[in-house]
């Protein structure tokens, strides 16, 4: 029977430890740590799952252990515990590369990088993990199944973490910021705010369930909806000449230099 430690029940780690539980994963499996009890105690009640503030405790025997703590948080915590050789790290930690984290901890223990992005929080997460060099493709494999509870998984290469940032760990800011903007720019036009919210908050959520279902490619999708000569074609050559394409890749540019300049 697979064990898993989630040490910090925060945001990500309840996520992910409704994810599992909401899949099927027996909660008597799971232990989950924070220092303040009462966040323990409201854990444990609502998934079933135990919970502890001793993360030694906690890791002992654990075959998969997810860090959910802060990113400052993650180095001095690894190096303090003292792993076995049976249990497998998993930073969800935004910004610590494999190299930091693998020297935080006994040589030869096994070290995943995650990155996960806040749609997790809702079950639809984008998360990309890169393996380091002591983990097997069978941990690898089983670590992908249980973060595909919470959402899709993309293994990548360590190198292409910072890419990976600016297309989804932060890429949930941009589409929000795109919403907020045209929101702005239904009041603009007279609607009501919350008639223009509603409006986009659907709009938004039934492209995004188009580009998923559909199996289609975003260009496609966009010229099945743009008539020559109508409404649509209009509003995208506006956007064109406003420079959208050309944010974007600035966007991502500036979002994977600055992961790499915190890592
Ligand atoms: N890529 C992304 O978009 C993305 C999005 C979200 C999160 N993340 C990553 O996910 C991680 C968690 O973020 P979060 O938003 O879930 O943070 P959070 O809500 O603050 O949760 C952190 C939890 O850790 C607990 N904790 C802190 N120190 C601890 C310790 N020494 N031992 C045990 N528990 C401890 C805290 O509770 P107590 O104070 O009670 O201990 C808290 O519940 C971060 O590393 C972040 O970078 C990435």
């Amino acid at each position: 029977m697979t064990k898993i430690a989630v040490l910090g029940g925060g945001q990500i780690g309840e996520a992910l430890v409704s994810g599992l539980i909401a899949a099927g994963f027996p909660a008597a499996d799971v232990v989950v740590t924070n220092r303040r009890q009462a966040r323990g105690a409201e854990l444990e009640e609502t998934y079933g799952v135990s919970t502890t503030s001793n993360n030694e405790q906690a890791i002992a025997g654990a075959d998969y252990v997810f860090l959910c703590v802060k990113p400052y948080a993650i180095i001095e915590l690894l190096e303090g515990l003292h792993p076995g050789k049976e249990s497998v790290f998993i930073s969800m930690a935004a910004g610590l590369t494999l190299n930091a984290l693998e020297a935080a901890v006994p040589q030869g223990t096994p070290v995943i990088r995650v990155m996960p992005n806040t749609p997790m929080l809702v079950g639809a997460g984008m998360s990309t993990l890169a393996p380091g060099t002591a983990v097997s493709e069978e941990q690898t494999a089983q670590v992908v199944k249980l973060l595909e509870s919470v959402g899709e998984v993309e293994v990548i290469a360590d190198k292409d973490m910072d890419a990976a940032a600016a297309l989804q760990g932060s890429a949930p800011a941009y589409f929000f910021l795109i919403a907020e903007a045209l929101i702005d720019a239904g009041v603009q036009l007279g609607l009501t705010r919350d008639s223009a919210q509603r409006m986009v908050t659907q709009t938004v959520a039934g492209s995004g369930k188009m580009l998923t279902d559909s199996g289609r490619d975003p260009v496609t999708l966009r010229a099945n909806v743009t008539s020559p000569g109508g409404t649509t074609a209009a509003a995208l050559r506006e956007l064109e000449e406003s420079g959208l394409r050309g944010a974007f890749f600035r966007a991502a540019e500036a979002c994977a230099q600055r992961s790499k300049e915190l890592g």
